[in-house]
């Protein structure tokens, strides 16, 4: 089927991929110049593990193509699918604005009956919303619209995408049913999972929250642990055998971060306000994970004995999390920003965000980026741990312990082996150190 997707973003990129990949004919639509540019060298502006290659495959199977051009990318498409960004606005309601432009668009240029579907995280009744802007602006034609809320992560959106948990899709018309049967006829008929349109933009808001919320739960338990003397490990571990509860999103940390989680929890609890609802749990959790950042400030101020200024750190991640160069809302970041206020020397490091956290840093004298870690763990005080990445959880302790006797850590994901740590007589500190 021709499917056009507008927004060539995480979603909009990786659908388009994967939807090629499926055997559909993509047009990719962007209004960055730049950008579609970079695509049709076969060059992906985003990391993500995977892609390059898979867009080169596409290519190659002839199923993909960019352009900046809506007009013409429209005609004959059965299928628009929506993947702008909506930003957080100022009340921390989602930004509509670039969805409802390219449904202007999509109406004005219009000239055959098309289904409309959102992937983008949209508010509930957003879909209403853009039907009643489709007829009015161009009743000519008939718009089906649908919501298909996408779970991709980053770091792992193929698989994510191509070995779905499930797909929802939410629609009020039996047209726009058949035309996303047909769409997702790859997958299993089990995998899909049809709802009303509202209820589909719902569930989105749901996931990420419950997922944020087990993030918040499980990091609060872990402080509890700090002050009663357990091992957040094992607990984690043997509450997620429990498969009511499952162990995933059961890592404590340095609090969740991302284009999605920070923005889509805000949403929610927008979304309740202006229908007459109360979501306090979810208030809960955005101030716990506000406070998240204060709280990690403190662990690292206490191990260097309440004395930051000057005191050469080494800073082992910057984006939010392992497998990605994004550093929205990253912990990391705004925990490292607040240590060199302090005046701490900072020394960051990271496999992918480093070019994206300098524009951000770049205020800040006293942050340095760095390529080579060892240099730096012989001249610093502290080591912290602040992204997952394997390759840090790999690190040579040993040699660590060979190069700085006297470094102290603090691993902010608890990624390293404690033992191993405790071995090598390290002053160290991690999440949930109850011990
Ligand atoms: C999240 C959801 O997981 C996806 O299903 C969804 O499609 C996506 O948002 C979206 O709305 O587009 P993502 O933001 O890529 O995906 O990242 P996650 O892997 O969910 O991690 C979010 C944050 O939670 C990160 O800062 C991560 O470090 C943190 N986290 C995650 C923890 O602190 N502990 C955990 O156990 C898991």
């Amino acid at each position: 089927m021709k499917i056009v997707v507008i927004g060539t973003g995480y979603v909009g990129l990786v659908s388009s991929i994967c939807f090629a990949k499926i055997g559909h004919q993509v047009i990719a639509v962007d209004k960055i110049a730049s950008k579609i540019d970079q695509l049709k060298k076969g060059e992906i502006p985003i990391y993500e593990p995977g892609l390059k290659e898979m867009l080169t495959e596409v290519v190659g199977l002839d199923n993909i193509s960019f352009t900046t051009n809506l007009q013409e990318a429209l005609i004959d498409a059965k299928a628009v699918f929506i993947a702008v960004g909506t930003p957080q606005d100022e009340d921390g309601s989602a930004d509509l604005s670039y969805v409802l432009d390219a449904i202007k668009e999509i109406a004005k240029y219009s000239t055959s009956s098309k289904l409309v579907v959102t992937k983008s995280t949209v508010p509930a009744k957003t879909g209403e919303k853009i039907k009643k802007l489709l007829t009015e602006t161009n009743p000519q034609i008939k718009f089906y619209v649908a919501s298909n809320p996408e779970f991709l992560r980053e770091g792992c959106a193929i698989e994510d995408f191509m070995k779905p948990d499930r797909i929802v899709i939410g629609y009020d018309e039996d047209q726009a049913k058949k035309i996303l049967e047909e769409i997702y006829n790859y997958f299993p008929a089990s995998k899909i999972f049809h709802t009303d349109l509202v209820t589909a933009e719902l569930i989105k808001y749901g996931s990420n929250s419950f997922l944020a919320t087990k993030i918040a739960f499980i990091n609060e338990i872990a402080d509890l642990c700090e002050n009663v003397g357990g091992n957040i490990k094992d607990l984690a571990y043997a509450m997620g055998q429990d498969s009511r509860i499952g162990g995933k999103f059961l890592n404590p940390g340095p609090g969740f971060g991302g284009s999605c989680f920070p923005k889509d929890i805000l949403a929610l609890l927008n979304i309740a306000k202006t229908n007459n609802s109360s979501l306090s749990l979810i208030d809960a959790v955005v101030k716990s994970n506000n406070n998240r950042k204060n709280l990690m400030v403190k662990k690292i101020v206490n191990l260097l004995d309440c004395d930051v200024e000057n005191k050469k750190i080494i800073w082992l991640g910057l984006a939010f999390k392992a497998n990605t160069d994004d550093i929205r809302y990253s912990p990391s970041i705004a925990i490292a920003k607040e240590l060199a206020k302090m005046g701490a020397q900072i020394f960051a490091h990271d496999f992918q965000a480093q070019s994206n956290a300098k524009k951000e840093l770049n205020d800040f004298n006293n942050v340095k980026f760095i390529d080579d870690i060892w240099e730096a763990i012989k001249n610093c005080e502290l080591m912290v741990i602040a992204t997952e990445w394997e390759q840090y959880k790999q690190i040579d302790l040993s040699r660590v312990k060979a190069l700085n006797p006297n470094l102290k850590i603090i691993d902010l994901r608890n990624i390293l082996d404690i033992s191993e740590i405790k071995k090598h007589g390290f002053i160290f500190d991690f999440i949930g150190n109850g011990s």
